[in-house]
């Protein structure tokens, strides 16, 4: 068959975890001699997307570049659905891909069931079974979930819930492809960054926060929970960096930028952050992507939000949902500080949510599908 008459499949990301977990999945893709690929970025991010995308050398055929300040999740939508329209109108995939729960991952698949196009929802089947926790991302893993043919779930909770779901189409265990990004990751750290800090000489935490149900006196409410513990805790440093979005700097910047042990930067590339889970004491984070690297790397985790749809390190006991109310972020973070049989037992190393091996599982289920 020509190459031009295979047939092709369009990657559509928008966001750095879309890039991190599409990365391993869009090279294996790649290397297939039967079918064809296309990378579409919406620009819902933009410098952070780009970092991900040089760091796997991947390199995009279509940038939307819809990001400006202060966002709506309307415009978002609107854009994304306009802009792929038109792509899907020059250039028509028999299947796309999207990843996860970001608005860009909801209206890209909504723009191609709109053009009849067959949609591949990878890390489905996620749930909090709260509507609106987190916001909006539960609303859109379950709308894409109603739209979507090719279903991949990381875990057997995850197929689950895909079930109990009453989906259109078929739904497989795959693992989640962010195992396999920090496997190819993990041989490549960086480590520039982090000269001035001795990771020797202090217990440092490790901490992020960005999510939209934080933003106002939730962010407040954790700030002061970390200055407290930095307050009580001499041996300890914050190690924190700091999301692109106005509202979540500035509160934290506030809060904390003046504090002697609190390390404010500018956000981590890949490497980094890899680099800086890897030798922190624990970490505290309102982070999906985190919660599932850092077991790997047997660091504790400390969850600042009321639910997760992560619930695999949780039972395995080795992630903690702690929500972000001062006093009790200071109480958990001190029995992981003081409290060595504790500490030890939240450290062990585990994998709950896949093994390296998802992006090819994807790949013989996408060609399966693509030659019925
Ligand atoms: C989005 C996703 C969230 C995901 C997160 C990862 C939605 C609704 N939310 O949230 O699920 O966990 O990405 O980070 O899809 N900005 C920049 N440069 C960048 C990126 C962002 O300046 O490279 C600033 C912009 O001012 C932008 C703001 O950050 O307006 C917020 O970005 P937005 O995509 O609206 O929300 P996130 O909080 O990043």
């Amino acid at each position: 068959m020509l190459k031009n008459q295979l047939p092709l499949v369009t990657f559509i990301l928008g966001t750095r975890p879309e890039a991190i977990k599409m990365a391993p999945v869009i090279k294996k893709f790649m290397e297939s001699k039967l079918l064809r690929t296309k990378i579409v970025i919406t620009g819902q991010h933009k410098e952070m997307v780009l970092q991900v995308m040089e760091l796997f050398e991947l390199k995009e055929d279509v940038n939307l570049k819809i990001m400006k300040n202060n966002q709506t999740l309307t415009y978002i939508t609107c854009s994304t659905l306009e802009g792929l329209s038109d792509e899907f109108n020059s250039s028509l995939p028999e299947l796309v891909l999207v990843q996860g729960d970001t608005t860009t991952a909801f209206s890209a698949a909504l723009a191609a069931f709109y053009k009849g196009i067959s949609v591949g929802h990878i890390e489905a089947g996620l749930r909090t079974d709260d509507l609106f926790n987190p916001f909006p991302e539960e609303a859109n893993r379950r709308m894409i979930t109603q739209i979507a043919s090719l279903h991949f779930a990381p875990t057997e909770k995850s197929l689950q819930n895909l079930r109990n779901s009453n989906i259109n189409g078929q739904a497989f265990k795959t693992g989640n492809t962010v195992i396999d990004a920090l496997e190819i990751m993990v041989k490549r750290e960086s480590t520039e960054l982090f000269k001035d800090i001795n990771w020797e000489d202090h217990k440092i935490i490790f901490i992020t926060v960005h999510r939209r149900e934080n933003w106002g006196s939730n962010l407040i409410d954790i700030a002061y929970g970390i200055k407290s513990i930095l307050d009580t805790n001499p041996e300890t440093k914050a190690l924190l960096p700091l999301h692109r979005n106005k509202l979540v700097r500035e509160p934290l910047l506030n809060i904390l930028g003046s504090h002697k042990r609190a390390v404010l930067i500018e956000p981590l590339d890949y490497g980094e952050l890899i680099y800086a889970l890897k030798r922190c004491y624990f970490v505290m984070t309102d982070s999906g992507g985190i919660q599932e690297e850092a077991p790997s790397l047997g660091k504790p985790v400390l969850v600042l939000r009321e639910t997760t749809e992560r619930p695999e390190a949780i039972t395995a006991g080795t992630s903690k949902l702690i929500g972000t109310n001062s006093k009790s972020i200071l109480k958990e973070a001190n029995l992981l500080l003081k409290n060595s049989r504790k500490y030890k037992k939240m450290s062990r190393s585990i994998n709950p949510f896949g093994d390296g091996k998802a992006s090819e599982r994807i790949l013989e289920h996408c060609l399966n599908f693509l030659n019925k």
